[in-house]
């Protein structure tokens, strides 16, 4: 009897254990944005083709033309760029898109010093909005 309930412990332990390392949907980190950004409304009127230009230059290699996060790098990088056209990533407040784009975090590149007008950066948070 004794020996079936510490099959039946360790069954359950190794299962633990085995979920902490198959993580089926990847689901990344939580981000966290800084209140003064995630506040920020959008100041700029959207300019489509000004903002789909910038897109195809720095964001869609990665991204992917509509945001899908399968742009011809993405097989190279080590943690997935997401679905933007999930209610998840919609649901964030302009200034959250605006901060992350600046920022950057791990395979995200910060684009403060390619992109260094922030009114572009805008525009591209518009772009991101038209992916849903
Ligand atoms: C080299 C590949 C690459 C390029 C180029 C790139 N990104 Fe990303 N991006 C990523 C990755 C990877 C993540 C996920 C980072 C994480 O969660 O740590 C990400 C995440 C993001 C996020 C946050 C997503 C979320 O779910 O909150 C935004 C916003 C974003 N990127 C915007 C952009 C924009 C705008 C551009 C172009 C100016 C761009 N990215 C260019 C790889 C890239």
């Amino acid at each position: 009897m004794k020996s079936k309930i510490f099959s039946a412990f360790i069954f359950i332990l190794a299962a633990i254990i085995g979920m902490a390392f198959v993580n089926p949907d990847q689901q990344t980190k939580p981000w966290p944005v800084p209140d003064k950004y995630k506040k920020m409304e959008n100041p700029v009127k959207f300019n489509k083709s000004a903002a789909s230009a910038l897109w195809t230059k720095h964001c869609k290699s990665c991204h992917g033309k509509e945001g899908m996060g399968d742009g011809p790098k993405a097989a190279q990088l080590d943690t997935p760029s997401g679905d933007f056209t999930t209610s998840a990533f919609q649901k964030q407040s302009d200034g959250s898109l605006f901060y992350k784009t600046i920022e950057g975090r791990d395979d995200m590149p910060g684009f403060k010093k390619k992109i260094p007008d922030d009114e572009d950066i805008w525009q591209l948070v518009h772009y991101m909005r038209t992916f849903k």
